[in-house]
C-alpha cells in the first residue's frame, strides 16, 4: 500500500490538494463524472490523503517526552505551589516585606527562619502559632559573611536542613552622589550587595556539601532597571542593578547543581523605607504609577512563592518586575 501511496505523496497534484481536502468539513461530499480507472484513481489519492490527514494529527499528538522532564512533571501535579516539608530562610524578615512575605511562605506550608540585624524572635513566634510551622529567629548582620556562616551552620542544625532562602534583607539611602561619603556608599553596597553575595555563598555552599538542591530568590528593586525622580539614590540603583546580575551570575553558575536562583524587583511598596521618605516625593509617585498606588508587601508573596516552589521548576536567572506599571511606560 506504501508503494502505492508515496508516489502520490510526491507529486505536486498531491500537494495542491492537500490543503484544500484539509479545509473540507468530513461530512461534505461531491461528484464527478468519472470512468472506472479515473474513480480508482481518485479513491487512491483520497485514501493517500486521509492518512496523511490523520498522520498530520498523529504527529501533534505524540509528543517525545524525556525521563528527565518527566521525573520534573511529575511531581508538579499535587499542590504545585506548595512548600511543604522545606525550611526556609528569610532575611530582613524583623518588619516590611520580608515579615509579610515570610508569613505567606509559612502559609504554604515551609518552616520560616529568619535572620535580621534586629531581634525578630516575636515575629518568628507569631507566624509558628499562626500557620502551625516551625519558626525561629537569629540576629544576623548579613554584612558580617563569619556570622552569615555561623548563623547558616546553627539553623541548618537547629531545623534539621535548608532548603530555599529568600534574600532580601536591604536600605536606602537618598543622598546624591556628591553629598555621599565613600562611607555612605559603602554601607548601601555592604549591605544590598555584599549581603545578599554572602547570604547566597554561604546557602549554595550549604546546599552542594549536602548533595541538596535548592532555590534562592533575592529582593532587587525597579531602580535596577530606571533611575527613580526625584531623589538621588544612585549607590542604591547601582546595587539593585547588581544584585540582579549576581542573580543570572548565580544561576547560570548553579544550573547544574540543581540551585535555581531569581530575583523579584518591586516597584514603590508601603513600608518603613517609603514611608520615611519625604512626603512630597511620595505624591509625585504615586502620580507617576500608572495603577495610581504603591504595592503591598502582601503582593510580593505570590511572585516569591512561584519561585521558590516546584511552578517554577524552569525559571532561573529570571527577574520579576512587580511595580503597577512604573517602569513600562
Ligand atoms: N519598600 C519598597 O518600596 C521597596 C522597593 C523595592 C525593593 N525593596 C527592597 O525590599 C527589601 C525589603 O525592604 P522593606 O521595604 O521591607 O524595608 P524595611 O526597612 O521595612 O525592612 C528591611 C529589613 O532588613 C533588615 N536589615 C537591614 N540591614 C540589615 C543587615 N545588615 N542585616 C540583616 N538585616 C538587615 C532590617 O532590620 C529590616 O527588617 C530591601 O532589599 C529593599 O531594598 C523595597
Amino acid at each position: 500500500m506504501n508503494a502505492v501511496l508515496y508516489p502520490f505523496c510526491a507529486s505536486p497534484f498531491f500537494v495542491w490538494l492537500t490543503p484544500i481536502t484539509r479545509l473540507v468539513p468530513a461530512t461534505s461530499s461531491f461528484a464527478i463524472p468519472c470512468n472506472k480507472n479515473e474513480k480508482k484513481f481518485a479513491q487512491i489519492c483520497m485514501a493517500s490523503l486521509t492518512l496523511q490527514y490523520y498522520g498530520a494529527i498523529f504527529k501533534v499528538i505524540v509528543i517525545k517526552v524525556t525521563k528527565s522532564e518527566r521525573d520534573v512533571v511529575e511531581h508538579m501535579k499535587n499542590d504545585i505551589f506548595s512548600l511543604k516539608g522545606k525550611v526556609c530562610i528569610v532575611t530582613g524578615g524583623y518588619q516590611g516585606i520580608g515579615e509579610t512575605v515570610a508569613a505567606y511562605i509559612a502559609d504554604a506550608g515551609a518552616d520560616i527562619v529568619i535572620f535580621d540585624i534586629s531581634d525578630a524572635t516575636e515575629v518568628a513566634d507569631r507566624i509558628g502559632q499562626e500557620y502551625g510551622v516551625r519558626a525561629k529567629a537569629y540576629i544576623c548582620d548579613v554584612t558580617k559573611p563569619e556570622m552569615v556562616d555561623q548563623c547558616i551552620a546553627q539553623a541548618a542544625t537547629d531545623m534539621g536542613t535548608l532548603d530555599l532562602l529568600f534574600n532580601n534583607a536591604g536600605i536606602c539611602l537618598h543622598k546624591s552622589v556628591l553629598d555621599c561619603d565613600p562611607q555612605d556608599w559603602l554601607r548601601v553596597i555592604d549591605v544590598n550587595l555584599n549581603g545578599v553575595y554572602y547570604m547566597a555563598r554561604a546557602f549554595g555552599k550549604f546546599l552542594i556539601d549536602n548533595n541538596k538542591t535548592g532555590n534562592i530568590v533575592n529582593t532587587a528593586s525597579m531602580s535596577a532597571t530606571i533611575v527613580n525622580i526625584p531623589q538621588r539614590q544612585a549607590s542604591y540603583n547601582a546595587s539593585k542593578a547588581a544584585v540582579v546580575h549576581l542573580t543570572k551570575s548565580l544561576a547560570v553558575e548553579w544550573v547544574d547543581k540543581g540551585i535555581r536562583v531569581n530575583s523579584i524587583s518591586p516597584g514603590y511598596i508601603r513600608t518603613a523605607i517609603t514611608a520615611g521618605s519625604n512626603p512630597e516625593y511620595q505624591k509625585l509617585w504615586i502620580e507617576s504609577i500608572p495603577m495610581k498606588r504603591m504595592g503591598t508587601p502582601e503582593e510580593l508573596a505570590g511572585a516569591v512563592i512561584y519561585l521558590l516552589s516546584d511552578a517554577s521548576t524552569y525559571t532561573s536567572g529570571a527577574d520579576l518586575i512587580i511595580d503597577g506599571c512604573f517602569t513600562i511606560v
